[in-house]
């Protein structure tokens, strides 16, 4: 468990006072693959320098497994380093190591006997699906099996925490799948938390359980994947979300509609079970009104459909309202009236 204790991390410039981490406070439970989204300079790499003790708080205190690793000794702090594994954006491979020379570099640095090593690399590059490569150099890797071997590397000291710092966003989106799925089966496999810091919506989505969205230093939302995604708090949270799912049809498309004299639209949310049940049907049938879908899609994230429904209704006026207000106490209705997002 990482646990945040009202930590800030104010960097000094000159006379010029840098707020990177304002008051933040989180817990990553054990196990957890929890990712941190936030625009550039939200202070996403801040927060994640200070899990990996590269970067001490000026306030606050950082608990992992209960430790509070800001008032560590050197020798305690390099042996907690070792607990926590990280890739990077840019994979910091050695290019004049090979593959299996990357891997087994923090081996090496930690003492271990030779023929240790040996097996273990064996081991993580068979892991990471490497196991052809061991003697090629990064320069003959393409960008995705270069992450492998970062991955491969940041396995090699059996941490219990694995920290990535933008670890896809120079990948290609299949490349980017390849190494979400890889990312997943380290959870999995091996119970190691994973903490992950992305600006990518879809990074979240196909693979955390929990999210904290940050921005000028601070978190301002955090919770569950589902919740967040279906019921976001906070406008920039909102932003984030619509770049991966559009749950509103264009403007363009919007004014056509109302050009072409479309009545009132109506956006309606399912979450859970409710996504099977054919409520929308049965509601508008047993007040006589029918009901139009103009754009919509029902989708599954964390394993829980949730649907979103643009709806326009026709019948006699009272009826409808009456229609809309017993559907508003099943799920959330709420009209469409912006046009410009
Ligand atoms: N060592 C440092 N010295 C001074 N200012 C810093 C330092 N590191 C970060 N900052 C500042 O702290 C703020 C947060 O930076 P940080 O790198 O944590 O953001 P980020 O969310 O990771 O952004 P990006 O998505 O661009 O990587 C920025 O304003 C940055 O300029
Ligand atoms: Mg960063």
């Amino acid at each position: 468990m990482i646990e945040f204790k009202e930590v800030s991390k104010t960097f000094k410039l000159g006379p010029r006072e840098v707020h990177a981490v304002k008051d933040v406070t989180l817990t990553v439970e054990q196990g957890d693959i929890f990712g941190i989204i936030g625009f550039s300079g939200a202070g996403k790499s801040t927060l994640l320098r200070l899990v990996n003790l590269l970067e001490r708080p000026t306030s606050g205190r950082i608990e992992i497994g209960g430790v509070d690793v800001t008032s560590l000794k050197p020798k305690e702090l390099r042996k907690q380093r070792q607990n926590i594994g990280m890739i990077f954006q840019n994979f910091n491979l050695f290019n004049s190591r090979t593959v299996a020379g990357n891997v087994a570099y923090p081996l090496k640095l930690a003492g271990t006997p030779k023929s240790e090593i040996s097996r273990r690399v064996t081991e993580l590059l068979q892991f990471v699906g490497l196991a052809d490569k061991a003697a090629n150099y990064p320069d003959q890797l393409s960008g995705g099996q270069k992450q492998r071997v970062g991955i491969a590397r940041a396995l090699a000291s059996n941490p219990d925490i694995l920290i990535c710092d933008e670890a896809t966003s120079a990948l290609d989106p299949d490349t980017t799948a390849d190494i979400l799925r890889l990312l997943k089966k380290v959870n999995r496999e091996f119970g190691i938390t994973i903490l992950l810091i992305t600006h990518e919506m879809e990074v979240i989505q196909s693979i955390c359980s929990k999210v904290a969205v940050m921005e000028d230093g601070e978190v301002i939302e955090s919770g569950g994947v589902f919740d967040v995604f279906t019921d976001p708090q906070h406008g920039t949270t909102e932003r984030f979300i619509r770049s991966v799912q559009q749950d509103l049809p264009s403007p363009g498309i919007l004014k056509e509609w109302r050009d072409a004299g479309g009545g009132k639209l109506y956006r309606l949310l399912f979450k859970g079970a409710i996504a099977n049940e054919p409520v929308l049907s049965r509601v508008t049938a047993s007040h006589g009104v029918t009901f139009n879908i103009v754009y919509g899609s029902v989708r599954e994230l964390q394993e829980r459909l949730f649907g979103n429904l643009i709806v326009s209704f026709s019948g006699d006026p009272d009826a409808v309202s009456r229609a809309i207000s017993e559907i508003a106490t099943l799920t959330d209705i709420e009209e469409v009236i912006e046009i410009e997002r």
